[in-house]
């Protein structure tokens, strides 16, 4: 909450409304006296609430007075760990967070913030002595970090606390500790599994409303409501269904954006993405798709030629600057002959795509029958049912989709992600306008 104080916005700290804790979270706070203390499961069941409280008592009882936080960058460390913690402690203890030099005291004891995401993140605690660490969304973090950042808690009496949603059950966290009958038996690493019956303080209507947001996935659907670590098998957009994922005739749309998958020996696919606006959600229609396979032609495509494709769809679908090319990122001298190209009327931008998050996008449009393909877009029609997950990467703790006959699935990625990741920005920045 706002409020106004000398003439300056400033953020109401509200006090934290504590409810209900499971039975589960009780027996961690009782017995999470491992060196390595490991909480996993579903989304939204309390690990990170529980290992709050419990880092607030660790850091209050242990002699020393330097400890580590970690998360995937300090903005999410801020938002899941950081305003929590601060609401549990306002006008009881004395506090200063410094997001920008990275650390928060609490009382004497100063906790070090570091992303490891961010640049650098592993040389940043190279030489750092801690008698604890906190990491939110370990499985996130590379391992040469997670080992780095073990190293570090040298000093007597140093504990660790991990919080995670599951992953691959090849991941090295699964595999090296939560797995490790060795470590348990010692009592050197101690597990806590939670799903959302371990956190009475959520609305049955916002439960609900959590498992169908993930129903279109079956591999997000395992992990994050039912927190197994299983892996990515079979096919990706195992919802699509021709008869309920096509269209033959176009429907009332409100945009349309040109998108690409490019390969200099390979494939180069141009697709027509048509957006249909609608508060509850828009739909995608992918309108038509042109496919250059350079193998089966015997010669590649020049980036002149490829410039003649866009300007034919730009042409026949009457696109303009108020139309997009979303490009991909690895497409930079087909970007240069676009914009050297009077021809070319569409704004240009570069899609870097974001693979497991876009995938999961989409995975849900399908479910829900929000992106439709044209009858006649042959090559997405089967790609849609053949786009895989590679088993051999994934032995490796990776979910990667197969390269192979994955053209279409790329192209679609800048047409359906591109716009919406253009509009969340445009709706960051306007809320960065309010001072606080
Ligand atoms: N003891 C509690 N009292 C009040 N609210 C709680 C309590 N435990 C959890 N909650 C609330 O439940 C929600 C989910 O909790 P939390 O963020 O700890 O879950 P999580 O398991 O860390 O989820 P994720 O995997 O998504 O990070 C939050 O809104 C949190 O404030
Ligand atoms: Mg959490």
């Amino acid at each position: 909450m706002l409020s106004k104080n000398q003439g300056k916005f400033v953020r109401t700290i509200k006090p934290f409304q504590y409810g209900i804790f499971s039975s589960k979270a009780l027996d961690f706070f009782d017995n999470s006296d491992a060196f390595l203390n490991i909480l996993h499961g579903s989304v939204r069941s309390s690990k990170t609430i529980n290992a709050n409280v419990r880092w607030l008592n660790f850091i209050a009882n242990s002699p020393h007075d330097k400890f580590l936080l970690t998360g995937k960058t300090r903005d999410t460390i801020e938002r899941n760990v950081i305003e929590d913690l601060i609401s549990m402690i306002h006008g009881k203890l004395y506090y200063n967070y410094d997001k920008y030099d990275g650390y928060i005291d609490i009382g004497d004891k100063r906790t070090y913030i570091v992303g490891f995401n961010d640049e650098g993140a592993t040389s940043r605690i190279q030489g750092m002595t801690v008698a604890g660490w906190y990491g939110d969304e370990a499985a996130t973090a590379p391992e040469s970090a997670i080992k780095m950042a073990m190293s570090r808690c040298s000093l007597s009496g140093a504990q660790i606390f991990l919080t995670m949603n599951p992953d691959s059950p090849y991941h090295y966290i699964y595999k090296q500790y939560i797995t490790n009958q060795e470590l348990r038996k010692k009592g050197t690493v101690k597990v806590w599994h939670f799903t959302l019956e371990d956190n009475p303080n959520l609305a049955p209507e916002y439960v609900e409303n959590l498992k169908s947001l993930y129903h279109a996935s079956k591999l997000q659907y395992d992990r994050y409501i039912l927190g197994r670590w299983v892996i990515a098998e079979g096919a990706i957009y195992d919802k699509f269904v021709e008869s309920e994922n096509t269209f033959r005739y176009r429907p009332k749309l409100h945009d349309i954006n040109i998108c690409c998958d490019y390969g200099v020996s390979t494939v180069t696919t141009f697709g027509v993405m048509g957006i249909h606006r609608d508060p509850e959600g828009n739909s995608y229609y992918l309108l038509e798709e042109t496919y250059y396979d350079a193998e089966v032609m015997g010669v590649a495509q020049s980036d002149d030629e490829r410039v003649d494709d866009i300007v034919t769809l730009q042409d026949r679908y009457k696109l303009d600057n108020n139309n997009t090319l979303f490009l991909p990122h690895d497409a930079a001298s087909l970007k240069t002959a676009c914009e050297k190209d009077s021809r070319v009327k569409m704004k240009i931008k570069t899609y870097t795509p974001d693979v497991n998050e876009d995938i999961g996008t989409i995975q849900r449009l399908i479910a829900t029958r929000r992106f439709k393909i044209h009858v006649n877009c042959k090559n997405s029609i089967e790609q849609a049912q053949t786009y895989s997950w590679d088993k051999k990467a994934q032995a490796k703790g990776k979910d990667m989709p197969l390269k192979q006959d994955d053209h279409c699935p790329d192209m679609w990625r800048g047409g359906i992600c591109g716009p919406m990741k253009t509009a969340k920005k445009q709706i960051y920045h306007a809320s960065r306008r309010v001072k606080i």
